[in-house]
């Protein structure tokens, strides 16, 4: 049995595009790895958002494809969004390269794959000193129906919660971002179908699902609204009619067609977490507009003063991007200030980093290094410091926690997470893997929770 080692980068959509292509070699008769010294297959799935990211996948790809003990017949592939975006310019930064498919390519991986092998595992029983290498495949065409083959998972045990891929790609065309050219055109899949996948992994003993998607709240955004609730919303108010499924999340949510109805669902659905991820990029007004993002920072704050109306405790996390070309010191600080106004449970702060083709990269103002470096450290101070003071906040409470598996830290621990998304660690046997437990949080140290198991 041939053995597949893939290697993902960037966001939970490529997390759940790698468990896709993952079950498809599983169903043709290989065998997953996580030790890539003993893979006849390597797969890198890619992330474009910053550079990084980018520098991070090929370097890793160029230490693999060098490696003196690699055997000649493995095959390497790129996919996800830096194949997407630098096509088969790949090929001659790693000669050795074999795929590189882009994000509406996936389901074709394994044929691809298994012909090569095939091929070079063939060729090698004739002649051992036959050159294995040079058979290259570049695919990044668009492909219609193809968010819909995004909807297998790996077998569930010892899982309490699965990503579940609603819709891809994004049209709002941000003037940072890459990922309108690495996604493509806005595409939904069939309720019918997204209900089904849950209810099959409920049937597994999953307990929460993620909905995913570039802007997961437009989902069907060509459908009419059906008694003032959109697509996205009806939706979730099936999903949150499955017997057996506690928990419903989603992820990221944009402002632009963020309407009353989807503020509403947190009053009257239940299974709902209280907890939203929700980018705000920016707080200055005319960045906003500079980066393309079509609402003025007191309507994010208003829906998220709406959203806590609706949900007394909902915990909100967001993005923010610092050093955004011509962002002043007055611009960065409204930044500041918003974040202290809304008190984020946590964000991740991201320095602006210019990306092929998109307008941002060409425009005046670019900012240096060191400011961007500072900003970064400036504002993660301040998040982190409400983010502290929020999780200490909660110190006598008691707490609903799913509990997903022995902790990383100590594995003769058992960590979980509250609706709101936080992670809690408690003492605990393996039979609690898997259930929802009431929970007193005990301590805080900063960002981790500590917490014993509630008398009933
Ligand atoms: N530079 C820095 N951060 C970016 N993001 C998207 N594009 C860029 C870029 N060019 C951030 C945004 C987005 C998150 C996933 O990555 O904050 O929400
Ligand atoms: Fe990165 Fe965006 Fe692609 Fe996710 S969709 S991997 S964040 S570029």
């Amino acid at each position: 049995m041939p053995k597949v080692f893939i290697k993902t980068y960037g966001c939970q959509m490529n997390e759940r595009d790698s468990e896709q292509v993952a079950t498809m070699f599983i169903d043709g008769g290989y065998t997953m790895t996580d030790r890539e010294h003993e893979a006849d297959v390597i797969l890198i799935n890619t992330c474009s958002v910053r550079e990084k990211a980018e520098l991070k996948a090929l370097g890793k790809m160029g230490l693999l494809t060098r490696r003196p003990e690699a055997k000649p017949h493995v095959v390497y592939g790129f996919m996800g969004c830096m194949a997407q975006s630098k096509g088969d310019e790949l090929f001659r930064a790693l000669p050795r390269l074999d795929l590189v498919i882009g994000t509406q390519k996936y389901h074709h991986i394994f044929r691809y794959v298994d012909d090569i092998l095939r091929k070079r595992l063939e060729r090698r029983m004739d002649d051992l000193s036959l050159s294995l290498a040079g058979s290259s495949v570049c695919d990044t065409d668009e492909e219609t129906g193809s968010q819909n083959a995004i909807r297998d998972h790996l077998a569930q045990t010892g899982h309490s919660s699965a990503f579940v891929s609603i819709m891809q790609g994004c049209e709002m065309r941000c003037s940072y971002c890459i990922v309108p050219s690495t996604r493509g055109a806005e595409r939904s899949r069939p309720m019918q179908d997204i209900i089904d996948e849950v209810e099959s992994l409920v049937r597994q003993g999953i307990k929460e699902v993620t909905l995913l998607g570039q802007i997961v709240n437009r989902y069907g955004k060509d459908e009419h609204a059906v008694d003032g609730k959109s697509a996205f919303v009806r939706l979730l108010e099936q999903l949150n009619g499955i017997d057996g499924l506690e928990r419903i999340r989603f992820t990221s949510p944009h402002p632009i067609g963020f309407r009353e109805d989807l503020v509403n669902a947190y009053r009257y659905l239940p299974k709902l977490c209280s907890h939203i991820h929700f980018p705000m990029q920016s707080g200055s007004d005319r960045i906003l507009k500079l980066m393309r993002r079509p609402y003025k920072n007191e309507k994010y704050i208003s829906l998220c003063e709406s959203m806590r109306e609706a949900r007394p405790d909902l915990a909100i996390t967001t993005d923010i991007i610092v050093g955004f070309p011509g962002e002043t010191e007055e611009d960065y600080l409204e930044t500041k200030r918003a974040v202290e106004r809304i008190g984020f449970d946590n964000a991740f702060i991201f320095q602006y980093s210019p990306r092929k083709d998109t307008p941002a990269a060409a425009m005046d103002g670019q900012l240096p290094q060191s400011v961007k470096e500072a900003r970064n450290q400036d504002l993660l101070a301040t998040v982190n410091a409400i983010a502290i003071e929020k999780n200490a906040a909660l110190v006598g409470t008691e707490q609903l926690i799913l509990v997903e598996g022995p902790s990383k830290t100590n594995a003769d621990r058992l960590s979980g997470r509250t609706p709101q998304n936080k992670p809690v660690i408690i003492e605990g046997g393996s039979e609690l893997i898997g259930k929802i437990v009431p929970v007193r949080i005990t301590e805080s140290t900063g960002f981790t929770l500590y917490g014993e198991i509630a008398p009933c």
